[in-house]
């Protein structure tokens, strides 16, 4: 009986810090969404190898926070039991197949990736430039195509990486033959889930902009940042009308509200547009909408909270989870690289034809 195999999809992040509410609504709800729909085979990286390209010279940093980053997608649902979670370095095979791909493309097409374009601007690279920081778009494309994925959950400032990665497989397909598989992103529902700003207003939250709320953050911590968020500068007086664009809260209230959230714990109104009304006409005080989202947050947080302070004192488990995963995932990228390099004729010790190519040259060598 052979087994229908499910679509694989691939996803992961980079161990440069904790995970954020950013990280939250745009990509992990997604992903564990989708490992417990049961429909496809997961596989979720700590991409540390592509930590280091920017962070050479500070190592610690970057292994210091693989397991931050295990503990958040445990403490947020990611299923051992359902999901391959591994580390990007542990995996040479992924190595190779950059290697390979590399090849394919050219300095000036990944100098044009928008995103890597930006990441540039923002760190101040100027003329020094790592050249591995410039091809990661080239290895991350080997990260998903080692498992033959089809999904790839991510934020939206990703799909950059997926457009690259469909050229390579394009033309490794049409020069070795139809190997390789062309992957899809898949975004989080709604714009606000893909664009949560950071707390001061200014763009979109980031650890490097130090404007993040962190998924294990204490609750003590939650409440300070919602109400140091940013609101309507103008809306000073409980009687003020105030703005809802731009406004902070009211953009989280956006990403995180959910269908029970009024009748929990604001069931004067309705909905979110009765609230976002009222704010607007003026008669609805800052503090009364920043309480209402902290009691969102620590709703959807608190038993994030409890399942990360199990595994941190649960160790030992962690690593085994990671070995295994690991494994796993060397033994999946193997069976492709064995079938890549075969498609590109460098698997020399199995191949009877080109033993069979020699012998003749050299027969017919012989016979003149
Ligand atoms: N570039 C992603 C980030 O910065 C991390 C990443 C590495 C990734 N390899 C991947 C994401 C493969 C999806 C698939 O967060």
């Amino acid at each position: 009986m052979t087994e229908k195999k499910l679509p694989v999809f691939v996803t992961g992040d980079r161990p440069t810090g904790k995970l954020h509410l950013g990280h939250l609504v745009g990509s992990l709800t997604k992903r564990v969404e989708m490992q417990n729909s049961g429909k496809y085979q997961c596989f979720i990286l700590i991409a540390d190898m592509q930590a280091l390209t920017d962070n050479a010279k500070n190592p610690q940093k970057i292994r210091e926070n693989v397991l931050e980053v295990v503990l958040d997608y445990l403490s947020v649902g990611i299923d051992p039991e359902k999901s391959t979670i591994f580390i990007q370095s542990q995996i040479p095979q992924l190595s190779e197949l950059t290697m390979y791909y590399l090849n394919l493309v050219t300095v000036a097409r990944l100098e044009r990736n928008p995103t890597v374009k930006n990441e540039i601007k923002d760190k101040n690279f100027q003329r020094d430039i790592p050249a591995g920081f410039l091809m990661y778009p080239v290895s991350q494309t080997a990260d998903t195509t080692a498992f033959m994925a089809e999904y790839i959950p991510v934020g939206e400032d990703q799909e950059p990486m997926t457009e690259q990665g469909r050229e390579i497989v394009r033309s490794f397909n049409a020069i070795y033959g139809d190997v390789l598989i062309e992957s899809k992103s898949v975004l989080a529902g709604t714009k606000s889930c893909q664009r949560l700003p950071g707390i001061d207003g200014k763009g979109k939250m980031s650890k490097s902009l130090g404007n993040a709320i962190y998924i294990s953050d204490s609750s003590e911590v939650v409440k300070k940042k919602v109400f140091d968020m940013y609101t309507d500068p103008n809306h000073i007086k409980v009687s003020d009308p105030g703005k809802v664009e731009g406004n902070i809260v009211f953009a989280y209230l956006d990403a995180f509200v959910e269908p029970d959230s009024f009748e929990k714990f604001l069931p004067e109104y309705k909905n979110l547009d009765e609230l976002k009304a009222h704010y607007t006409r003026g008669g609805l005080g800052d503090i009364k909408v920043k309480n209402f989202l902290f009691n969102i947050l620590e709703n959807r947080l608190s038993p994030i909270r409890e399942k990360r302070k199990y595994y941190e004192q649960h160790l030992d488990e962690v690593l085994e989870i990671l070995k295994k995963g690991c494994a796993h995932a060397r033994e999946v990228a193997a069976d492709t690289l064995k079938k890549v390099r075969t498609a590109m004729g460098i698997e020399y010790f199995e191949d009877d034809g080109l033993i069979e190519y020699y012998k003749n040259k050299f027969n017919e060598n012989n016979k003149n």
